[in-house]
């Protein structure tokens, strides 16, 4: 099997999913560039190695980052940088990342920043990853004050999805990037939610061709969705790329109350069942959506409660970080399945309503 998806922006490039497609890595490569940074995650070295094995033709330079958020500090991105300076790394050379969502983000912003942007290659080797991280061209790293607060928008010339990689991917990782998949059939494609409830074995096995179908189909949904609205302003008054945020703003301040020791899917799949409570009690969906919900994600073995007494520490949390990205409090709710809108400011009572729900 094997899913080639177009991303069309101003240079528009291609999602390949398949497995062995890290094999294809210098078909990518520009003919000017003589040189390519590997930036890759620990746990992905020897597919780094071969990566670097198979660009004969290349001075390869591989850099290992630390393991997965500890990579996403301005100290790794300085190392990077020095290593390309000390290899006299140009314009026209290439910065690869390969690994989970956090050596992509980090990999890319090293790509954004050098020389004010070098070409991007990404490899993302987690489900997240390739769903939702490698797609759309947003890079970027962490500061003490926030995650992601500091980076850059940065298109790759090419993303290559290797399904081999996932073989060894441990089976929470792989369910924490299935939420971000089953959130895409939420907000744009009930195919996959179908094909999921039929087949949930099958949707966790990483040799199975449903598995690579589904990440072919989110990517599809991430890409389209990028595509209408690539810088994020909601341009036309329509929800664009907002929708993306299904079950993050609170699963975003699950993940803070967590200091991020509870995987991102698992903490968006909280937040997808505590957005469809919103959307019933607001009067959008039937029990019957919420219901699905709960059963899809239970499926998949993803948590769809939280403790009970977390509530007035998340809303603060929620509270806080919309003034620093400087909005009011906005869900992303469904109109119906694949009808995502936006809820700003709903009231109180509906929202503890709601954490109630998700909490008891
Ligand atoms: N740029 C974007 O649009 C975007 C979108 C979503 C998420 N993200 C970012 O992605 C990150 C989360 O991504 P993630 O969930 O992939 O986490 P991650 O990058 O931390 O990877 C999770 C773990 O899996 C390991 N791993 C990766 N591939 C492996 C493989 N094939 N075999 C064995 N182990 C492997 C990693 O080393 C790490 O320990 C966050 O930093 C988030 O901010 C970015």
């Amino acid at each position: 099997v094997s899913h080639r998806i177009a991303v069309s922006t101003a240079a528009p490039y291609d999602v390949l999913i398949a497995h062995g497609a890290l094999s294809t890595l210098a078909a990518l490569v520009p003919e000017t560039a003589q040189r390519v940074a590997i930036i890759h995650a620990p746990t992905v070295t020897a597919r780094a190695q071969a990566a670097a094995a198979a660009l004969s033709s290349h001075t390869v330079v591989l850099i290992c980052a630390p393991d997965g958020e500890a990579a996403k500090n301005i100290e790794f991105v300085a190392t990077c940088w020095s290593e390309l300076a000390h290899h006299g790394f140009t314009r026209s050379d290439v910065v690869v990342g390969m690994g989970g969502g956090a050596t992509t983000d980090v990999a890319g912003f090293v790509a954004a920043s050098w020389l004010r942007g070098v070409g991007l290659i990404t490899v993302p080797t987690t489900v997240l990853g390739m769903v939702d991280a490698a797609v759309g061209g947003k890079t970027g790293i962490d500061i003490a004050e926030g995650k992601n607060l500091v980076g850059a928008f940065h298109e790759p010339l090419g993303v290559l999805c290797d399904l081999d990689a996932l073989d060894a991917l441990p089976a929470r990782e792989l369910r924490s990037g299935m939420a971000e998949t089953i959130k895409c059939g939420f907000i744009a494609d009930t195919s996959i939610l179908d094909d999921v409830e039929a087949n949930p074995v099958a949707a966790l096995d990483p040799r199975s061709e449903l598995l690579a179908d589904l990440i072919a189909r989110g990517v599809a949904v991430k890409a389209r969705t990028v595509a209408a609205d690539l810088h994020e302003r909601g341009a036309d008054g329509s929800i664009g790329r907002e929708a993306l945020n299904y079950g993050h703003t609170l699963g975003h301040a699950i993940e803070m109350r967590e200091q991020f020791r509870m995987r991102h899917g698992e903490a968006i799949s909280i937040g997808m069942v505590f957005a469809a409570e919103l959307a019933h009690r607001t009067g959008l969906i039937s029990a019957d959506v919420v219901e699905r919900h709960r059963d899809l994600l239970t499926l998949m073995d993803l948590p769809v409660g939280y403790v009970p007494g977390a509530w007035s520490t998340l809303l603060d949390t929620m509270r806080l970080d919309k003034k620093t990205r400087g909005s009011q409090l906005r869900f992303v709710v469904l109109d119906d399945l694949a009808a995502p809108r936006i809820l700003a400011g709903p009231d109180d009572e509906a929202l503890r309503a709601s954490y109630q729900a998700v909490s008891s």
